[in-house]
């Protein structure tokens, strides 16, 4: 273990590159990051830092998103394979179809999202600023692709724009169940509910605090309580963990893992550092029509 992170980060110099990774990672690619956060964070991260090559330990469309944000760096993936099920559920051709159906509304695109769809958009959000965006367009109508849970979260808090929600969703938050919750609370009354806004409404109804993966380790460390129920995936606790040893924390379901984030290893990392593999390449067209709706997030 101990050699695989020496070559690690002996490539890592050699090719001045730079590990970001996503707070659903496995805790020892956590580990080794250079940089950890949510969407966002990620996001921002990719835009401004000197790096020459960006390991993106995540999914495909995280990755995608810091190539479209950083054009001239090499961006690689380790595992080719982690997708979002989520960002697959909304098509180019869907995007179309949606433009014409409501040709005075914006289009909001939640970063899990393919780039293609990106660029059909008017603007990207993350679950950390949907809310902000949303509220900084002119438009009434909004179409929110592709998660409804957080496109109906929205709607909650944006009362005076209509919001129309497609109806893609996390196919791990969604397993998440009220009875599920409510069960857990009644077995920890102290403890509060911090769930991530891909949540289904009614888990989202019973919950103390909506947030990103970012939010909800701010929550925690500003809070005076000490006991805390997470509904969202399990990566979050070693980062919760390392935080607050004295707090405790309950996952609020067993089922919050998330396959896709998982698959990248220690191995993984090495073997993309050491082959280049593998690596994002978009259309210059895809790209920066893409960016422009990335961008205009940035600035919200
Ligand atoms: P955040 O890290 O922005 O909260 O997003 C969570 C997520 O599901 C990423 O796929
Ligand atoms: Fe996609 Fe859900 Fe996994 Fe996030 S947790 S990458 S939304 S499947």
């Amino acid at each position: 273990m101990d050699t695989m992170i020496e070559r690690i980060n002996a490539l890592k110099k050699e090719k001045n590159a730079m590990i970001i990774a996503h707070l659903y990672q496995k805790a020892e690619v956590q580990d080794i990051a250079d940089f950890v956060g949510d969407s966002f964070e990620l996001s921002k991260k990719a835009k401004e830092n000197d790096a020459e090559t960006i390991v993106f330990c995540g999914v495909h469309f995280m990755a995608e998103s810091a190539k479209i944000l950083s054009p001239h760096k090499k961006v690689l993936l380790p595992r080719s394979d982690a997708g979002c099920p989520m960002a697959d559920m909304v098509s180019e051709k869907e995007v179309k179809l949606l433009r014409e159906k409501y040709p005075d509304a914006a289009i909001v695109c939640y970063v899990n999202s393919s780039a293609e769809v990106k660029a059909l958009s008017d603007i990207c959000c993350t679950s950390s600023n949907a809310v902000k965006v949303v509220e900084s367009l002119p438009h009434k109508q909004i179409v929110f692709i592709p998660d409804e849970n957080l496109g109906n979260y929205v709607a909650k808090q944006v009362k005076d724009k209509e919001i129309i929600p497609f109806k893609g969703y996390c196919i791990t938050h969604k397993l998440v169940t009220r009875e599920e919750v409510i069960r857990i609370k009644n077995e920890f009354p102290e403890a509060e509910l911090l769930v991530h806004p891909e949540c289904t409404e009614e888990v989202l109804g019973e919950a103390d605090f909506a947030g990103s993966t970012a939010q909800i380790i701010n929550y925690v460390k500003h809070s005076n309580k000490d006991t805390f129920i997470i509904g969202t995936e399990e990566g979050i606790l070693h980062k919760l963990h390392n935080e607050n040893p004295g707090k405790t924390f309950y996952l609020a379901s067993p089922k919050l893992i998330c396959m896709n984030m998982k698959k990248t290893s220690l191995e993984a990392v090495l073997d993309a550092l050491e082959n280049e593999t593998t690596e994002i390449v978009l259309e210059d067209e895809v790209r920066e029509r893409a960016y422009l709706s990335l961008n205009r997030m940035l600035e919200v």
